[in-house]
């Protein structure tokens, strides 16, 4: 099968992991994965865990020569609101050189180009010059809560000399893009109840608190009028970018008005005295990703609702540590809420930011790949999002993560009409052929 219909194949599971209802085509689409690593002649083995199986593959691990521990994930985001995508997520069309889908960029076509990369690479030599290990995991979209004791338990045999993975972007279209350092974050659901259930708001709207504005009033404590998070202590251990990392920031082909376009938003916005790659890239944010209360239907409702929702994230920067700041944030939030509605925290999972040095010797190797692949200068970035495992796989395996992105700006990742480009799987396809001889021949 030629590349561009295994991913068609591997886009059409919705391997949705943040929602139950999914779990057999999350399972299906470990299957899949599965089933390509044998035919690719590796070992191969799922793994199940208390929520989506992971999946290894490796060729025979030989003592003389060095080990790459190649991670992804095959779980992806919910495919909401589906009214906005022009094609159905989970039936993937192509369109110039883009191809849209659930997944596709995040992380479907990433991983998938480190595989067909190692594919080609093994049907052209028969070996490889390095012991490759896989690693792709199912639920990366809701934290990675099963990984760290995966690692934990099979550090053995997952001990590698470094990791590497594609799961970001590259800043162009062509310019090969190195990525050393993601944001962490921490994720809650706050939920008020007011009146046990929904009343007349004529009758006794006035004499009971309204869940939904009491949210309203606690959300907007969380800024201050300049957009810095008004949380005491909040940034302790926020780190400011390094000298040189500002000078080749100053470097990158960005501007306002691309960014502007990028977003679609009517302005740019955030806290103030940062630029926006700034802000992204070396701030953290507090964001609400979700609100909800009382009637969502047509037309009108008189009622006070009885409960109210908010989902909100913390993107972290280094040095802030998301299991010291859940107790800040969760006691910030409980002393501003008034007592006149109850308050339930869910703490749902967190992740530590990750910085890394771009020059140490795989740094270089993977930098090397980089070039030969698309023949520019490479790019040096840090990116706002965040892959919770990179850093735990250092606190627990000593272990660097190259972060390889191929996603483009306008890939809406997470987003309706996730789309890739096929010139850059393709290109995916390349880079990890060579990637693999650059990083058998690190020193
Ligand atoms: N691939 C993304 C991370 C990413 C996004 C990197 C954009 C660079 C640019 C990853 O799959 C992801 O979305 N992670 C989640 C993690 C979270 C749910 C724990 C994220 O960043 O929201
Ligand atoms: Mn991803």
């Amino acid at each position: 099968m030629n590349p561009l219909n295994e991913l068609i194949e591997f886009l059409q599971f919705p391997s949705v992991s943040a929602d139950n209802q999914f779990k057999p085509h999350v399972e299906e689409c470990a299957d899949w994965l599965l089933a390509k690593f044998k035919k690719m002649g590796l070992h191969a083995q799922k793994f199940p865990t208390a929520g989506h199986s992971i999946v290894l593959a490796s060729n025979e691990q030989k003592p003389n020569r060095k080990t790459v521990l190649i991670y992804g994930h095959y779980d992806v985001q919910p495919p909401d609101p589906l009214d906005l995508w022009d094609a159905p997520p989970f039936e993937p069309v192509v369109r110039g050189d883009r191809i849209y889908g659930r997944g596709s960029s995040d992380n479907k076509g990433q991983i998938l180009a480190h595989i067909l990369g190692v594919e080609m690479a093994l049907k052209e030599r028969g070996d490889l010059p390095v012991n490759v290990i896989f690693l792709v995991e199912g639920e990366e979209e809701i934290g990675s809560p099963n990984l760290a004791g995966f690692l934990e338990e099979n550090k053995k045999t997952l001990q590698a000399d470094v990791v590497a993975l594609s799961d970001t972007g590259m800043v162009a279209a062509g310019i090969p893009t190195f990525t050393y350092g993601l944001r962490g974050i921490l994720c809650l659901e706050i939920r008020l109840r007011g009146p046990s259930a929904d009343l007349h708001s004529g009758s006794f709207g006035g004499s009971v608190a309204n869940p939904a504005i009491v949210l309203s009033r606690l959300l907007s404590k969380l800024h201050d009028e300049a957009g810095h998070i008004a949380i005491p202590g909040f940034y302790d251990r926020v780190q400011p970018p390094s000298n040189w990392e500002r000078e080749l920031w100053a470097k990158l082909p960005f501007t306002e008005k691309e960014w502007l376009e990028t977003t679609g938003s009517p302005k740019l916005s955030g806290e103030a005295g940062y630029t926006f790659l700034e802000q992204v890239w070396a701030r953290p944010t507090a964001e609400v990703n979700g609100l909800g209360s009382g009637y969502q239907g047509e037309g009108s409702k008189t009622i006070v609702p009885s409960k109210a929702i908010a989902k909100l994230s913390f993107r972290l920067v280094p040095d802030q540590d998301p299991d010291e700041l859940r107790f800040l944030i969760t006691d910030f939030l409980r002393e501003k809420c008034p007592d006149n509605v109850e308050i339930e925290i869910v703490v749902q999972h967190g992740g530590k930011p990750y910085l890394v040095r771009p020059g140490s010797k795989f740094g270089k190797a993977a930098q090397r790949a980089l070039i030969k692949t698309f023949d520019q200068p490479v790019a040096f970035i840090r990116e706002g999002g965040s892959v919770p495992i990179t850093q735990t796989f250092k606190d627990l395996l000593g272990m660097d993560s190259l972060l390889l992105g191929l996603g483009f700006p306008d890939s809406k990742v997470h987003s309706p009409n996730e789309n890739f480009a096929l010139g850059n799987f393709h290109a995916g396809i390349r880079l990890n052929q060579y990637l693999l001889d650059e990083i058998a021949e690190a020193s």
